[in-house]
């Protein structure tokens, strides 16, 4: 039977506008702390490591590192990437979401099961799931081959073009940021990078958190870990949100302008053997603002195995990883039966 999206549907937009927070929503584990601590979260200028000649090169990327450690994750400025684009990506991803319903479902994910590319809200993957407090739009972007194009909004009409410049942009990036990851290790520039391969996988996710009623029992996204090699985060200039575990503790993490939050995810803690781990992370909700943001994911090649990198596998650090090949598929495996993916891959 063909079931009509536009009946069933309901985005948390809608939700938010009518002031409703439905009991799927509200999390079974109590009250939820909208402002822990700042974090401290380096802020790596990735200029002065891209430039070999650089005399502050070594500090660079020390912070870079002990941000790894600490948290596992940095904020990186003087990237290249210009603010005023920055800001037009943001202004097309804002105008989606401010599209009515009717426009936004045409590019609205398909009904079944594990299909997650597309426009939609939480996919459901079990029924006791609490929901998360969020819309998105879901779009595997390189290699351009796996793109499905009729997920792409036409509108805003510059979107497709503006996006793809990013993309583009992103790509570079992320090159440099591994080959940064990997140099800070004191290892083969390139150890990473190889390891995911020619066609690595990127894959976008526009997150559009409306305000909410409830942040005292609502969460945007609730606490997970990425299973990418790293994340690109795009943040809200203005509306903070996301918060990292560290040391058993919630921490907000800190708007930073124009810069990009990095974090690793479940494969770079895999290829560092552990040294660099994988940060548990959540989003709050907010009662007045609504927030936006643009993750990219940056994945080994489906088809190409990954492991610890050789050099930092020793007696003081045996290998704590087994080599493994679609770790993505893994992962929502184990994500479906609520349990950490990377102790699938865990000897
Ligand atoms: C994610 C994520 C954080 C944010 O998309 O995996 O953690 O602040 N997003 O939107
Ligand atoms: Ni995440």
């Amino acid at each position: 039977m063909a079931v009509n999206l536009e009946t069933v549907f309901k985005s948390v937009q809608e939700l938010a506008n009518s002031k409703q927070v439905p009991e799927k929503y509200i999390h079974p584990e109590g009250p939820v702390n909208t402002s822990p601590p700042l974090l401290d979260v380096p802020e790596v200028d990735l200029s002065l490591i891209i430039s070999p000649t650089s005399p502050a090169r070594d500090e660079e990327l020390n912070k870079l590192q002990s941000g790894l450690k600490s948290c596992g994750c940095f904020q990186v400025i003087n990237h290249g990437i210009e603010d005023s684009f920055l800001d037009k990506m943001h202004e097309i991803s804002k105008q989606f979401f401010a599209l009515p319903t009717e426009e936004k479902l045409k590019y609205a994910r398909t009904v079944d099961a594990d299909a997650i590319e597309g426009y939609g809200n939480d996919s459901v993957l079990s029924e006791k799931q609490t929901l998360d407090w969020t819309d998105r739009l879901y779009l595997n972007v390189f290699p351009e081959d796996i793109r499905k194009l009729q997920f792409w909004p036409q509108k805003p009409e510059c979107f497709r073009e503006v996006f793809e410049e990013y993309l583009k942009k992103l790509k570079l990036l992320s090159e440099s940021l591994l080959k940064a990851i990997a140099t800070s290790l004191n290892v083969e520039e390139n150890c990473f990078l190889d390891q995911c391969g020619e066609c690595r996988t990127m894959v976008a996710r526009f997150n559009f958190y409306p305000p909410c009623p409830r942040p005292d029992v609502v969460l945007g996204v609730k606490p997970h870990a990425d299973g990418s090699a790293i994340t690109i985060l795009l943040q809200d200039k203005e509306v903070e949100g996301l918060q990292v575990l560290k040391d058993d503790q919630w921490f907000r993490v800190p708007v930073v302008p124009y810069g990009f939050l990095i974090n690793v995810g479940d494969q770079v803690e895999i290829m560092s053997n552990g040294i660099f781990k994988s940060p548990l992370h959540r989003v709050v909700t907010n009662a007045q603002r609504e927030r936006n943001t643009l993750a990219v994911f940056i994945m080994p090649d489906a088809d190409v195995e990954i492991g610890p990198v050789e050099k930092l596998i020793n007696e003081e650090r045996p290998r704590v990883y087994k080599n493994v090949k679609n770790y993505v598929e893994l992962f929502f495996q184990y994500y479906q039966k609520g349990r950490r993916p990377i102790e699938a891959a865990m000897i």
